[in-house]
């Protein structure tokens, strides 16, 4: 496993000098995904993503054929996104735990032939996108971006990842955390958006890093990367882990998201195509 080189960007030194963040953060995933503690708090997706990701699939005159789900974890949206599609999905992720529990998961489900499961560096992922052939759709659900590092390694992870595209019509899905609504007290609402945080699970802390976003700085990051954003929304209104457990507050976040501005959410979801 390594970290998302580039030439002349340096690892992220955030959590430890020594190590690339992307062997700090595969270990802390392994972990919160192994306990069940990420299950645990998010069960099931989010439905106001699962349905924007439905229609945005839908509502293509083109069908899609080849689904990447980067940073895909347990497949929490590639499950659901499996079920509702004829599609062929390639699921990545640093986090060899989380694909190893997705792969339990289409086992049991039988739906293992449609899905390649790639773990490793955006070079290995390269390379099975060369030989599998260009992706219509990519998914980075619920702040993949924001733990890949600082600006220079995202752009480059961006970059690449526009490379993978098919044609004018693919499309890229992301949701990032709003800088504007989490961890004020971390950010004073102003540190450039790059915090160190913990989570505690009996007894275990689980620290992570995330870079918070802006919707407008996002926009500017998409545009660098090389594309064009076609639409922005608020992810949630209330905390993911509670929209995720409940169904009734499910439901009634999925209707405040259809009026809720952008800047209001708790995470802010994203869809653009190449330029
Ligand atoms: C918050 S979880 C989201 C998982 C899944 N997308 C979901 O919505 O449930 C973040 C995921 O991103 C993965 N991840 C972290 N840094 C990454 C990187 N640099 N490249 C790819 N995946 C990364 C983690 O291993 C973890 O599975």
């Amino acid at each position: 496993m390594s970290e998302h080189k580039a030439e002349g960007v340096a690892p992220t030194p955030i959590l430890d000098q020594n190590q690339p963040l992307t062997q700090v953060m595969s270990r802390v995933y392994d972990r919160y995904f192994r306990t069940g503690y990420y299950d645990q708090r998010y069960p099931v997706a989010n439905r106001h993503t699962f349905h924007l990701i439905l229609s945005a699939l839908e509502g293509q005159e083109w069908r899609p054929k080849h689904i990447l789900d980067f940073g895909c974890g347990n497949g929490r949206y590639l499950l659901p996104v499996l079920k509702r599609t004829d599609d062929n999905f390639t699921a990545y992720d640093i986090s060899k735990t989380t694909l190893e529990l997705l792969a339990e998961r289409l086992d049991i489900e039988g739906e293992k032939e449609r899905v390649s499961i790639i773990h490793g560096d955006l070079g290995q992922l390269a390379e099975h996108i060369r030989e599998q052939g260009p992706v219509d759709l990519i998914m980075l659900m619920f702040g993949v971006l924001s733990h890949v590092g600082e600006r220079e390694q995202r752009l480059l992870v961006l970059r690449e990842l526009r490379s993978f595209l098919a044609d004018s019509n693919s499309l890229i899905i992301l949701s990032v955390p709003n800088r504007l609504r989490r961890f004020k007290e971390k950010t004073g609402g102003n540190n450039g958006g790059d915090i160190v945080y913990s989570r505690k699970h009996q007894g275990e802390e689980l620290t992570f890093f995330y870079h918070l976003y802006t919707p407008a700085e996002l926009k500017v990051e998409l545009e660098e990367a090389g594309y064009v954003v076609h639409e922005m929304s608020a992810e949630s209104y209330f905390p993911e882990s509670w929209v995720t457990r409940s169904k009734v507050i499910g439901s009634l976040d999925r209707a405040i998201c259809r009026v809720l501005p952008t800047h209001r959410g708790y995470g802010i979801l994203a869809i653009a195509g190449p330029r």
